[in-house]
C-alpha cells in the first residue's frame, strides 16, 4: 500500500504534501518524493527510507508552487532505490502510483517501439508514458485513454507542465479521496491526509477520474462522462482515520485480508492455462529438479508452512519437510541442489528463519523467500523472492500476512504441479479459478462478526481453550490457539483432532472450551467422532463448521459457519473467526491488540 497526495490551490504546495504525506506513512515508507509545478517548472525531490530522509532533502531547497504531487511508496515491483521512488516523470509529465499493473510489461514493450525510454524496475512508469503518449493539450482526456489500456489496480495523481494548474486523479481498486476546500483542493490515498484542510471529502470508485483546478473539482468517467458524486462530511479525528474508522488496526487488518489475498495473486494466477506465475528468478530454474522441498518458518509463519507442507505434497506430489527455523539452524540437516528451501517470513527479518536459509544454502540448496516486506534481509540473501501484497502490517499479531503466506503456498503447489505434470491443465484451471473466488467468500464470513462477538461475550474469563483440527484444519487450530495467546494472554492449545485421545482428553472439562474446526472434509466423519468424545465428558464445544451441516448442532453448544470452499483453501475462511474470537476476547479483557506485551513485530534476535 502506497501512500498518495495531490494539492491545487493559493498556499505553496510542499508543506502540505510533507504533512499529508506524513499523515499516510502508515501505509509503508520503503522511499517518498513529491513533485511541484511552478508556471512551467517541473521540480521533483526523491528520497529512500522514511519520510524524514525526504524531507531533509525538500527543506534545504524548497521548490515553490502551488500545485503539486507527493508518494510514499511500499514496493511492490522494482528495487527500494531513489530512482523506483515515485514521482515517474517523462517530457514534462509527473505521476504517483498505488496498486499492481498486471500488463505493464506488454505495455512497456509497445511503448519501447514507439521510442519510450524507460529507466525504473516499476510498473508504475508505463502509465506516465502511455498519458505523454496520449496528451493533445487535455491532460484528463489523456488519462482517460492511458487508462482504458491498463489492467490492473490503480489510484493515480499526475499533472503536466503543459497543463501547470491542473492535478489529475484515477482509481481502479485502490481508494482515493478528493478533498474540498476554499478554492483549494486534495487528492489523498486516505481521509487523514486532508484532515486538517478540510472535512468535506468526495469517495471515488473505481472506473472515475477526479480533474482538480483551482476553479473546482469535475469527476469523469473512463470514456469521458461526467460523473455526479455526493459529497461526504467526515467526523473522523486524525488517528481513528489511519485506522480506517476501525478501533485497532488489528481489526483493520483482520477486515483487509480479502483485499490482501487479492492484491497477492492478481497478475500471478492464469485462469485461462491454470498455470501461476511466480517469477521467482535464479531459482525458477531450478524448480524443475526439486526432489524435496523444505520449509522454514518462526511462529504464523510456520503455521503456514505447515499448510504450505499439506499442499505441496497434494498439488505437486513432491515431499515437503516443515521446520522451524530456530530447530533447523542447530540440527544436522541432511539437503542439497536437489532441495529447495522456502523460507517464510512476513518481516524478512526474523533470525531464526534468516540463519535457516544461509545454512541451507551453504548445504548447497536453492533458497526461496516468501516475504512481505521488499528488500528485507531473507529476501535479498535467497536466490528467489515471492512478495506477498498485503501491504503493512501494523497490528504485531499476524493476520493479512499470514492469509497471503497461505497463498503464496497454494500458488507454488500450482507452479510446481503443473511443471511437474501432477497438475493437468483442466486441474490447473480449475485450482485457479476457485482461488479466485476466495476474497469474495473470506468477505461473507466476516460478516458474521456479531455471531463472534457474542461468544466472545461468553468465554472471554476462561483460563484455557483447545483448539482442535485435522487434516489442512489442524495448522489452524495451531493458528487460532496462537492468537488467542497473543492478543489475549490466555493460554490455549492447538492440536491435531486426532491426538486428542492420546492425552489431551484429560483436560476436557465443563470449564474449558474446545474450539474444534469440522468444516466438510475428507476427515469430516473423524472430527465428529472428536466431538461426541469432547461431548460424552461435559466439555464445552465451539465447532466452526461448513454452511448447512445442522449435524453439527447436535455435537456443539455453539457453532459458527464458513462457506463450502474446496478443501485446499479452507484455511483461508476457518481462520477468520478464529481471529475475530481472540480479537474480541482481548477487548473485553482490556488488552493491547495492536501491540501486545512482551510481542516484537518481527523477533531480530536469537
Ligand atoms: C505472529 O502473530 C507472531 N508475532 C510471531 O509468531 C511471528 O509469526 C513470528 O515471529 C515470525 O515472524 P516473521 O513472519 O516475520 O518471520
Amino acid at each position: 500500500m502506497c501512500g498518495i497526495i495531490g494539492y491545487v490551490g493559493g498556499e505553496n504546495a510542499v508543506p502540505i504534501l510533507i504533512e499529508g504525506l506524513k499523515r499516510l506513512e502508515y501505509r509503508g515508507y520503503d522511499s517518498a518524493g513529491i513533485a511541484v509545478i511552478n508556471g512551467g517548472e517541473l521540480a521533483i525531490r526523491k528520497a529512500v527510507g522514511k519520510l524524514k530522509n525526504l524531507e531533509s532533502v525538500v527543506w534545504s531547497d524548497p521548490p515553490a508552487g502551488t500545485v503539486g504531487i507527493g508518494h510514499t511508496r511500499w514496493a511492490t515491483h522494482g528495487r527500494v532505490t531513489e530512482l523506483n521512488a515515485h514521482p515517474h516523470e517523462t517530457q514534462g509529465f509527473v505521476l504517483v502510483h498505488n496498486g499492481i499493473i498486471e500488463n505493464y510489461l506488454a505495455l512497456k514493450e509497445k511503448l519501447r517501439t514507439e521510442g519510450h525510454d524507460f529507466h525504473t524496475e516499476t510498473d508504475t512508469e508505463v502509465i506516465v508514458h502511455l498519458i505523454a503518449k496520449y496528451f493533445a493539450g487535455d491532460l484528463t482526456a489523456a488519462v482517460h485513454q492511458a487508462l482504458r489500456e491498463v489492467v490492473g489496480a490503480y489510484a493515480i495523481a499526475v499533472m503536466g507542465t503543459d497543463d501547470p494548474n491542473t492535478v489529475v486523479g484515477a482509481r481502479a481498486g485502490c481508494p482515493l479521496v478528493v478533498g474540498l476546500g476554499q478554492g483549494e483542493y486534495f487528492l489523498a490515498s486516505d481521509v487523514p491526509a486532508v484532515l486538517n484542510h478540510t472535512r468535506d471529502v468526495i469517495f471515488l470508485d473505481d472506473g472515475e477520474v477526479a480533474t482538480l483546478t483551482r476553479e473546482g473539482v469535475r469527476v469523469t468517467s473512463l470514456d469521458g462522462r461526467v460523473v455526479n458524486k455526493d459529497v461526504r462530511h467526515v467526523t473522523w479525528d486524525p488517528i481513528m482515520a489511519e485506522k480506517g474508522g476501525y478501533k485497532h488496526f488489528m481489526l483493520k487488518e483482520i477486515f483487509e485480508q480479502p483485499r490482501a489475498v487479492l492484491d497477492t495473486f492478481r497478475g500471478r494466477v492464469v485462469p485461462e492455462t491454470g498455470d501461476a506465475v511466480l517469477d521467482l528468478g535464479k531459482a525458477a530454474h531450478s524448480l524443475a529438479h526439486v526432489e524435496r522441498v523444505l520449509l522454514v518458518a518462526c511462529g504464523t509463519s510456520w503455521h503456514a508452512a505447515l499448510i504450505g507442507k499439506y499442499m505441496l505434497e497434494e498439488m505437486a506430489h513432491v515431499p515437503a519437510e516443515v521446520d522451524y527455523g530456530s530447530e533447523f539452524r542447530y540440527r544436522q540437516p541432511v539437503l542439497d541442489h536437489r532441495t529447495l528451501f522456502v523460507g517464510i517470513s512476513q518481516s524478512g527479518e526474523t533470525a531464526d528463519t534468516i540463519a535457516a536459509a544461509r545454512e541451507a544454502k551453504r548445504l548447497g540448496a536453492t533458497a526461496v523467500a516468501i516475504s512481505n516486506v521488499m528488500d528485507s534481509t531473507l529476501a535479498r540473501e535467497s536466490d528467489g523472492v515471492f512478495y506477498t501484497h498485503a501491504g503493512p502490517e501494523i497490528g504485531v499479531a499476524a493476520s493479512k500476512t499470514f492469509t497471503t503466506q497461505v497463498v503464496s503456498m497454494y500458488l507454488l503447489g500450482l507452479a510446481l504441479g503443473r511443471q511437474r505434470g501432477t497438475l493437468s491443465e483442466a486441474q490447473g484451471k480449475k485450482l485457479a479459478q476457485d482461488l479466485l473466488q476466495m476474497p469474495r467468500l473470506m468477505e461473507g464470513v466476516l460478516e458474521q462478526e456479531e455471531a463472534v462477538i457474542e461468544l466472545a461475550r461468553q468465554f472471554a474469563t476462561k483460563r484455557d481453550f483447545l483448539f482442535l483440527g485435522r487434516g489442512l484444519s489442524f495448522p489452524i487450530a495451531l493458528e487460532g490457539a496462537l492468537k488467542l495467546k497473543e492478543l489475549s494472554y490466555i493460554h490455549a492449545e492447538g492440536y491435531a483432532g486426532g491426538e486428542m485421545k492420546h492425552g489431551p482428553i484429560a483436560l476436557i472439562d465443563p470449564e474449558m472450551p474446545v474450539v474444534i474446526l469440522a468444516p466438510r472434509s475428507r476427515v469430516y466423519d473423524k472430527i465428529v467422532s472428536n466431538l461426541e468424545e469432547i461431548k460424552a465428558r461435559d466439555g464445552i464445544i465451539i465447532a466452526v463448521g461448513t454452511e448447512g451441516d445442522e449435524e453439527l448442532k447436535r455435537h456443539a453448544q455453539y457453532v459458527l459457519y464458513v462457506p463450502d470452499v474446496p478443501e485446499l483453501l479452507l484455511p483461508l475462511v476457518l481462520v477468520l473467526p478464529l481471529q475475530l474470537l481472540a480479537y474480541h476476547i482481548a477487548i473485553r479483557l482490556g488488552c493491547d491488540v495492536d501491540q501486545p506485551r512482551n510481542l516484537a513485530k518481527s523477533v531480530t534476535v536469537e
